[in-house]
């Protein structure tokens, strides 16, 4: 589904990830791990085309496209969605316009309001949230929630959670975790985490550690475990 060959991406002339090669099939579940400033969200943020992010070398190719120099709004056409580690709010424009704009002519705006509606409902999201300025005043376990209905909604077959565990409590997390495991058949989940405990409800196939921008060990979820406990020092 996604290929990486030999990427390299830096941001601010500062090389971050080092001749990657990657591949992520259809219907699989990563997690990627790694310390602070490893390059974990340069990754995913130069997979969505993120103009700051420059590829100085390498490809990404999406089911045999090739997306390297890709727009991101065309990257999210071809089937890619990033939730992002900080959600930025928009002021003026609430869920309901964000998505009408992004899924416009695609589906009937109706059937979209009570899609959103059914599914802030099983997420647990307040109705009054729904109305707001997006992400405006929401707390954080609330944005990382509104991330999900809109990977939801817009139906990607690439899904990049950058850190949607994190701040969000233990029921918030469950629900969470619980609505990713049902919803993930025929998608490829890219989950970025520092934490085990998500992987209770979201078993993953493969379990990725980056380090100083290099995928230096893959493993099962019992290698989650074992960062958890001993850190990546003895890797
Ligand atoms: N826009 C930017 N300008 C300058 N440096 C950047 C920029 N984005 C990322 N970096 C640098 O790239 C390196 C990797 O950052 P990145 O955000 O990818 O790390 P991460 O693995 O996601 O870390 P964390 O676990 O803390 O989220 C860091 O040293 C960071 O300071
Ligand atoms: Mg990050």
């Amino acid at each position: 589904m996604l290929r990486l060959k030999n990427l390299t991406i830096a941001v601010a002339n500062k090389v971050i990830i080092k001749n990657l090669n990657l591949k992520l099939e259809k219907n699989k579940v990563y997690v990627l791990m790694g310390p602070n400033g490893s390059g974990k969200s340069t990754l995913a943020l130069s997979l969505m085309g993120h103009p700051l992010y420059q590829v100085r070398s390498g490809k990404m190719i999406l089911e045999k496209q090739n997306i390297t120099e890709m727009e991101p709004d065309k990257r999210a056409n071809a089937g890619i969605f990033l939730s992002f580690q900080s959600p930025l709010s928009l002021s003026g424009i609430n869920i309901f316009s964000l998505l009408r704009t992004a899924v416009s002519g695609k589906k009937d705006p109706l059937a979209l309001r009570e899609e959103i509606e059914k599914t802030a409902k099983l997420l647990k999201i307040k109705d009054e949230l729904l109305e707001r300025s997006f992400n405006e005043g929401a707390s954080g376990g609330e944005k990382k929630k509104l991330e999900l209905l809109q990977a939801s909604v817009l139906n990607p077959k690439l899904i990049m959670f950058d850190e949607i565990d994190t701040g969000v409590d233990v029921d918030a997390l469950k629900t969470i975790a619980q609505f990713m495991e049902k919803n993930k058949k025929g998608k490829t989940y890219l989950i970025i985490t520092h934490y085990n405990r998500i992987l209770k409800y979201v078993r993953p196939d493969a379990v990725l550690i980056m380090v100083n921008g290099k995928i230096v060990k893959k493993g099962d979820y019992r290698l989650a475990e074992e960062v958890e406990k001993n850190g990546y020092q003895n890797l």
